[in-house]
């Protein structure tokens, strides 16, 4: 079925039974409906490609896969060959829940000093935008892993549209235009990023016009030809690795011969009779997902109120108990024991339910342990996608910040990842997003860097019910959590769970963040009970703020056999689309 967006409709909604309750605009908005396959993404030709898909009669894990390609070539920002993610795919006929790590992994000649000047204080440069911030790339491995296992068509029909549009090109949306313009800086002074993009004379496509990538094409050519071994061993290998050395780089032959996706146990949590299940270390999503869920069932959110003082209090307050432990317990759980049993138990949560207290607001100095000051990029991308059998896949990938670390390797037409910068270059240093990390997370050659990524899937009686996930890194715990609680407790559509504002707190630094549109009463209650808020209603109309928006949550909800999707329209790319 083509995609309507029916209307978008803003009303005034009063809440009259108590002084938490407060006037609010919520945007109503009506989600896609399908019957036989959704696909949500940030890139609507991306969508259209996984749509295509399953109208070919492929499986949900062929249109990820399929989509997974596409976007490495139509959104650079993000979707990548260069860098690496998680997917959760559940399976209808077996009841069966997967979860595939692709994450990078460090090289074998990486050490935990590698980042470090001769003052020993991170080199900032060196861990974000030189070659050393690269990890070795899980993304094709991911994709090629998941398709061979779980989906049904070759690689070379899952790869055909990607090539395609490397090939023949595809016309420049003004996303793609305005992010190319904002990275040229950074990107065209690399003399191969700039003959991927700028036409290797610093020229931003313009927006309308067509964009070709031949050596992507011809990357995507041998992926689909020779396989994974193309990539992992075979001429793509040579080309990544001469780059690197070229300029300083440590990844080998040997690295990307030895690069391996895990499957792992989910993480499985309840909430309120459906069940969760997301992604275990190395990312950090899963864990504190279940964990903020755990704490937060104890109360009734319903009842208190979308978006009231006392519900967002009560939500904030679960923030910076599950971010507070992130920074100590989290990080590979191949080199470190991660205590995930005890993070995500009920019993946990309840003694952390019970430091809480619905009107009082606790500074983070009194909440233990660590410090995990504030700065998240949303370069990650995230998509759901559903098939006509009840199989649903949840995946998000990244290469870290936008663009990745903007180097192109010399002939590949793909971009390299910042990943590296993930990892806590010396314990207390903040990486790129501000956050800090221990002993957990230390560079270590082999391990994969700790991350925020969260695709979830959301089981109810057996069957598939939401699929949902977002790009934004630390972020993208609380965003994935607002539109699981919406949904589930204030019995949102899809489309209006994903268009309220969301807030955010990581513990530290002690800040609220908030995106337009909370109503300036609740505003001041939470400042009046001690939160330092940063919305934009408190600086003017033409405030926005540095950090941006709080995630870009894609997902799909399907019930009574229908399937109902959404697309966050805070970025103005992405698309659902369902038949
Ligand atoms: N690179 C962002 C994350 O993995 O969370």
């Amino acid at each position: 079925m083509k995609i309507f967006q029916l209307f978008v409709l803003s009303i005034i909604f009063l809440a009259a039974h108590s002084a938490s309750y407060a006037i609010q605009d919520i945007k109503i908005v009506q989600p896609v409906i399908g019957t036989q396959g959704m696909v949500s993404s940030q890139d609507a030709i991306a969508t259209k490609v996984g749509v295509n898909i399953l109208k070919q009669g492929g499986n949900a894990v062929d249109a990820a896969v399929a989509v997974g390609f596409a976007l490495a070539v139509t959104y650079p920002q993000a979707g990548n060959l260069g860098g690496g993610g998680f997917m959760m795919v559940y399976l209808a006929d077996k009841k069966k829940t997967i979860a595939l790590d692709y994450r990078e992994m460090a090289p074998a000649n990486a050490d935990r000093d590698m980042f470090l000047d001769k003052d020993g204080n991170v080199d900032d440069r060196k861990a974000r935008f030189s070659h050393l911030s690269s990890g070795v790339p899980g993304s094709v491995a991911g994709m090629i892993h998941a398709l061979k296992n779980y989906g049904t068509m070759s690689l070379e029909q899952v790869i055909a549209p990607a090539l395609d549009l490397a090939d023949n090109g595809f016309v420049v949306s003004t996303h793609l235009h305005k992010s190319l313009k904002r990275a040229s800086r950074r990107l065209s002074e690399i003399e191969s990023s700039n003959k991927a993009f700028y036409n290797g004379n610093g020229t931003v496509p313009k927006e309308g016009s067509k964009f070709v990538q031949k050596d992507l094409a011809w990357t995507l050519l041998q992926i689909s030809k020779k396989g994974r071994d193309a990539f992992y061993k075979g001429s793509i290998a040579k080309k990544i690795t001469e780059d690197s050395q070229k300029h300083g780089g440590i990844i080998t032959m040997e690295d990307l011969a030895n690069y391996k996706v895990i499957e792992r146990e989910p993480i499985f949590g309840s909430y309120r009779g459906y069940t969760i299940a997301s992604m275990p270390p190395p990312s950090s999503g899963g864990i504190h997902l279940v964990q903020m869920l755990n704490i937060l069932e104890g109360w009734d959110l319903n009842k208190y109120g979308l978006h009231s003082a006392k519900t967002i209090n009560m939500i904030a307050e679960s923030m910076k108990r599950a971010y507070s432990d992130r920074s100590l317990h989290l990080g590979d759980p191949d080199f470190y024991d991660v205590p995930v049993k005890t993070l995500i138990s009920k019993q946990y949560a309840n003694d952390l339910h019970k430091q809480i207290s619905a009107k009082n607001y606790t500074p983070s100095t009194e909440i233990r342990p660590g410090v995990l000051p504030i700065y998240e990029s949303p370069q990650t991308t995230h998509y759901s996608v559903m098939d006509k059998y009840g199989n649903a896949v949840s995946n998000t990938y990244t290469i870290n910040a936008s663009f990745g670390n903007g180097r192109v390797a010399e002939g590949t037409g793909f971009l390299m990842n910042n990943e590296m910068d993930d990892f806590s270059s010396k314990p207390g240093a903040p990486n790129m997003f501000g956050l800090i990390g221990g002993e957990a997370n230390a560079i270590e050659a082999g391990k994969r860097p700790l991350s925020s990524m969260t695709p979830t899937l959301v089981i109810k009686e057996g069957e598939i019910f939401m699929s949902t996930g977002s790009p934004g890194g630390s972020r993208i715990i609380t965003a994935v959590l607002q539109t699981i609680i919406n949904v589930i407790d204030h019995k949102m559509n899809i489309a209006a769970a994903t268009a309220a504002p969301r807030f955010h707190h990581q513990w530290h630094p002690d800040s609220l963040l908030m995106e337009s549109g909370f109503d300036m009463d609740v505003i001041n209650q939470l400042r009046n009970i001690g939160y330092s808020v940063d919305a934009p209603e408190l600086h003017g109309n033409e405030y926005t703020p540095a950090w941006g928006d709080i995630g870009m949550v894609q997902s799909i909800v399907r019930e009574n056999g229908k399937l109902h999707g959404t697309a966050d329209d805070r970025r103005q790319s992405s698309l659902a689309l369902g038949y």
